[in-house]
């Protein structure tokens, strides 16, 4: 089964595919995306990801290139292509090719990209046993809740987690913990559920909205506040949220356990609500 690309209306086997050297998204990361994955077939929450994809558009000027409806039409067809049950798709738009000038191109195409991936899951002993994270000083800039492709602060975050043999890098900025490279976070404190707020210094995560109304339909009591490191480190439990993390424990934070060191009651009865509304 092929990895798929579609590139400015054509699609092609994603080894083919090509932008120009010029395109603003290499030249400056002049560009957003989005991250979707599919489970058996069914493109998940697709209207939030489109939603979001044109607030992220709007924020910085670009165009969606197509309506709402062509979008999905699209990805239906790219994952369709692809076969996979379980895919990521990936979705990329940049102002386009264009001689390099910091001021925008007066009269550019934007470039569309989709590549279409199989998924690999995480593994359900990752789900049982829970991961450890690290913190790191959030190095990014002020409105985090574009979901721009400058990703920096984010990959180098990521690559420090790795060789500390961490799953994830929280983001701390201001004694606050904010979110993790590719993630957000949350955590149970004096039995309540606690996530920072929506706003420049988080994006604001589609898996997160699914936690925050499976907590609660649950009757469980969800604070979106900003979380201190000393109260992480002191919370009963703590965990992630994300379209390829879904809802992970996190049982260690630099290296110093959460609760008893086990993934908690909360997050693991969250996680099997999540189950249930992946299923068709
Ligand atoms: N990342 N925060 C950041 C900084 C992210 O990059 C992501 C997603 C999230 C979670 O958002 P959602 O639940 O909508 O996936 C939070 C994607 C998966 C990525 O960059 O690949």
């Amino acid at each position: 089964m092929p990895n798929i690309a579609f590139v400015n209306g054509r699609f092609m086997p994603l080894a083919q595919a090509r932008v120009s050297v010029e395109d603003r998204g290499f030249q400056f990361g002049d560009g957003i995306y989005e991250l979707i994955r599919t489970y058996g077939g069914r493109v998940f929450h697709i209207e939030d990801h489109l939603r979001r994809l044109e607030q992220s558009a709007e924020a910085l000027g670009l165009s969606m290139v197509y309506s709402k409806s062509r979008w999905k039409a699209i990805l239906e067809k790219a994952h369709g292509r692809s076969g996979y049950p379980d895919a990521k798709l990936y979705i990329q738009i940049t102002r386009g090719a264009a001689p390099r000038d910091h001021s925008f191109p007066k009269k550019t195409r934007p470039s569309v990209i989709i590549t279409v991936r199989k998924l690999t899951p995480l593994s359900d002993q990752l789900h049982e046993k829970g991961a450890s994270v690290i913190t790191v000083p959030d190095l990014r800039w002020g409105r985090c809740d574009i979901k721009s492709v400058n990703l920096l602060p984010n990959i180098m975050a990521r690559e420090k987690a790795r060789s500390a043999g961490a799953f994830e890098a929280l983001f701390v900025r201001d004694g606050l913990v904010l979110e993790g490279a590719g993630s957000n976070v949350f955590a149970v404190i004096q039995g309540r559920i606690v996530t920072p707020p929506n706003g420049p210094f988080i994006l604001s995560g589609i898996t997160r909205d699914l936690a925050i109304g499976l907590a609660r339909e649950a009757r469980d009591p969800v604070i979106e506040k900003g979380i201190p490191l000393e109260e992480l480190l002191g919370a009963e439990e703590v965990f992630l949220t994300g379209t390829t993390t879904e809802i992970l424990p996190i049982v260690k934070v630099d290296g110093k356990p959460i609760g008893d060191g086990r993934p908690g009651r909360t997050t693991r009865r969250l996680y099997q609500q999540f189950l249930q509304t992946i299923r068709p």
